[in-house]
């Protein structure tokens, strides 16, 4: 047998292009319009190169006492990697290790499948219903873990909380992973459930809301006893934390969050009435608590819709998958941007 055939298999996850042409709108990725705090800036300009000499501080201490201070939690609740991805990923292979499947909806992140696949871990999709909605009795059976996106990745949907309690009340054997990478948009978090349920874990990131998808930072939050077994399996595997610049970055971002509060508030108005004047278009849009937008109309399917705004220069994001093969998902870009691409849609309208 070749060394080739042993290799691990696997069928890797497609982010959103990266398009290579300047004048592209690129709305496919869910990044933020705007750019980071000024204390960001201030970071960098402050960086001094002789200390990247040194390895960081393993623990990112002061950036973990201040995200502990910032979400009222013991410094031993949080958990801090590269990215939500890679804090996912190291969730996944930590919680879920168990001859039982995970559960996830079946319209959700689409990397949640790909983790799975490459750590061997079963998994069954349980239907949302009609309205993209979870069904707290779906998540009823026995399970290897549970995970979801809240608010949700395509669809923007963002469940109750009552409803999240349901699912921790019904499995309290398995851990409950919710990824919020969009909460800041949604304005709601199932942080307040962490003093009732150990075996709850979520995720944040500050890609989205905090614009800093480029310095790959996110983080975990649980119960002391769940983050210190995160910590044990990363430190199997790469015992530094983030990179010294990281570090630095999220501090200042978490030491700004006024900023971060305005520029949510202006992509909510720009969701609001970019939206309302796409219904008015003839497009359906769901209830979405984030900083996208996801739309179907009856005169064009999805792959249609995103080919012609990509004819046009203006990416999205459309996946042909059962469920939601009729929709495209729209990042909320600057009002300008938002403007041609409404522009855009109503000629295709027209001519419908
Ligand atoms: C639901 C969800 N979770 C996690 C992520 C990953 O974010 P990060 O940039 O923190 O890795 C994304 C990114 O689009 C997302 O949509």
């Amino acid at each position: 047998m070749s060394w080739k055939d042993r290799i691990r298999k696997v069928e890797p996850y497609v982010s959103g292009e990266q398009p290579k042409l300047e004048q592209m709108i690129k709305l496919n990725t869910n990044e933020n319009p705007y750019p980071p705090s000024e204390k960001v800036q201030a970071v960098l300009q402050s960086v001094n190169a002789d200390k990247l000499a040194l390895y960081p501080n393993s623990d990112a201490e002061t950036l973990r006492t201040a995200l502990a201070e910032f979400w009222q939690l013991d410094e031993s609740q949080i958990f801090i990697g590269n990215g939500s991805d890679e804090v996912l990923s190291l969730s996944f292979l930590t919680f879920f290790n168990s001859d039982k499947p995970v559960f996830m909806p079946d319209v959700t992140y689409p990397f949640y499948p790909t983790y799975c696949d490459l750590y061997g871990i079963k998994y069954v999709k349980q239907a949302v219903d009609a309205d993209f909605h979870i069904q707290a009795k779906d998540y009823v059976a026995e399970n290897g873990g549970i995970i979801f996106c809240n608010p949700c990745n395509p669809t923007g949907i963002s469940e109750p909380l009552d409803l999240i309690e349901q699912i921790l009340e019904q499995n309290q054997e398995s851990v409950v992973i919710i990824d919020e990478a969009y909460a800041d948009f949604s304005g709601q978090s199932a942080i307040p459930l962490l003093d009732k349920y150990e075996n709850l874990l979520i995720t944040r990131t500050f890609s989205k809301a905090r614009s800093l998808a480029g310095i790959r930072l996110g983080v975990a939050l649980g119960s002391s006893y769940a983050i210190g077994k995160l910590y044990d399996v990363k430190n199997s595997f790469n015992s530094y934390c983030v990179d010294m610049i990281a570090q630095e970055i999220g501090l200042a971002s978490i030491q700004d969050t006024e900023q971060m509060l305005a520029n949510v508030d202006k992509i909510i108005a720009t969701r609001t009435w970019f939206s309302k004047a796409v219904e008015k278009l003839g497009f359906v849009s769901t209830d979405s608590q984030t900083n996208f937008v996801f739309i179907r109309c009856e005169q064009f399917s999805g792959q249609t819709l995103y080919d012609r705004m990509y004819n046009k220069h203006i990416i999205v994001r459309y996946w042909d998958k059962p469920g939601i093969s009729d929709w495209v998902r729209i990042t909320i870009g600057t009002d300008e941007q938002m403007k041609q691409v409404l522009d855009f849609l109503s000629k295709l309208m027209r001519e419908a």
